[in-house]
């Protein structure tokens, strides 16, 4: 009845070659894993990305199964949606119209672009959920950076001027939290005061202040048709993938300048730089499982390959045992019904 481990017959859960050191008695039964669990996904971890077009039309995104663009109505209605599932936030994305774009990005200062439309329509039809603006010149440019340049430079300081403009016709439009992620040295310290000097002093800023110059963007890039039209890469102002050190210092930078929330992008690859961040500053902090994320486990999920929804759960706790305050994730409204549904 003592025997080792291994042995033919019913464990005894004592003695043995193991001693008392049973790690297995906890997780017999599914009272007691749930008893022991250490972090737990809730809908108020989840942040929900949106893409947003003209017209009436509902588009699927290609390379992202399950995702469209939507129509601003649409878009409302989603959120709306959203909010009664919990949800506490959504994030827009616009696929601005090739023919408004420039080299300059213009339109993205336009009181009444696409994003603009969003929030207000979204503000109307759900007045209790979280409207997140992306602070990035990239839907709104000819060459698909996110500032402007400079030969083929993107040169820093006029983009900063131009992020600014942008903040500040999101804020004036609704927005409740604003998230630079063009990655230009200074644009939180430029932001934070003029939308204080605006009225907009409750705005919150979550900066995009670890964001790597990754491939896992392309579906993205592909949902705001900046794909084809990229010229080169990012390099010059994401991070590069090798280096985590630099993170906190980014991180630092962002939260002198006033970010309220940071945030890590991509997420899976980096939850070494969540974990970092989290144990450094203490701030909230938030990490996005991009596009190629969860491209991945779609695509594959779609194959059979693997089970996509308990592949989607596993990603997203891991955020959370990472350290993550939340999550922006393509997953958001799939795992708040399944939660909801228990
Ligand atoms: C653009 C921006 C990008 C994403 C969010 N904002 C792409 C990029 O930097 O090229 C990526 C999100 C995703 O892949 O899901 N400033």
């Amino acid at each position: 009845a003592f025997g080792p481990v291994g042995a033919d017959g019913p464990d005894t859960f004592a003695g043995g070659v193991v001693g008392n050191r049973r790690m297995r008695r906890n997780r017999r039964t599914d009272w007691s894993r749930r008893l022991v669990r250490e972090t737990t996904l809730t809908v108020d971890d989840l942040i929900w990305p949106i893409f947003v077009r003209d017209g009436d039309e509902v588009e699927q995104v290609a390379s992202m199964p399950g995702v469209s663009r939507l129509p601003v109505a649409r878009a409302a209605e989603a959120a709306a949606e959203a909010a009664a599932l919990g949800i506490p936030a959504i994030a827009l994305f616009p696929f601005t119209d090739p023919g408004l774009r420039d080299e300059g990005g213009t339109e993205a200062f336009n009181p009444n672009n696409l994003v603009c439309q969003a929030v207000r329509a979204i503000r109307a039809a759900a007045p209790d959920i979280g409207i997140i603006t992306d602070v990035a010149l990239d839907p709104y440019t000819s060459h698909g950076h996110d500032g402007v340049m400079h030969g083929n430079e993107i040169v820093n300081d006029a983009t900063v001027e131009r992020l600014v403009e942008q903040a500040l016709v999101q804020a004036a439009a609704g927005a409740d939290i604003i998230a630079p992620s063009d990655m230009m040295d200074g644009r939180v310290g430029a932001i934070r005061p003029a939308l204080d000097a605006n009225g907009f002093g409750h705005v919150q800023i979550m900066s995009y202040a670890a964001k790597y110059a990754s491939a896992f963007y392309g579906p993205f890039r592909d949902a705001v048709g900046s794909n084809k039209t990229l010229r080169g890469d990012k390099r010059t102002y994401q991070m590069d993938p090798g280096n985590t050190d630099e993170a906190l210092r980014e991180a630092e930078i962002d939260i002198s300048e006033g970010a309220d929330m940071v945030m890590v992008k991509p997420g899976l690859p980096y939850l070494d730089i969540v974990w970092r961040l989290k144990q450094t500053f203490g701030m909230p902090t938030f990490a996005y499982q991009v596009s190629g994320e969860y491209a991945m486990i779609r695509g594959a999920a779609d194959r059979g390959w693997i089970d996509g929804e308990r592949a989607m759960f596993e990603s997203l706790q891991a955020f959370k045992r990472a350290g993550a305050d939340g999550v922006l994730t393509y997953f958001a409204v799939d795992v708040a019904r399944r939660l909801r549904a228990g």
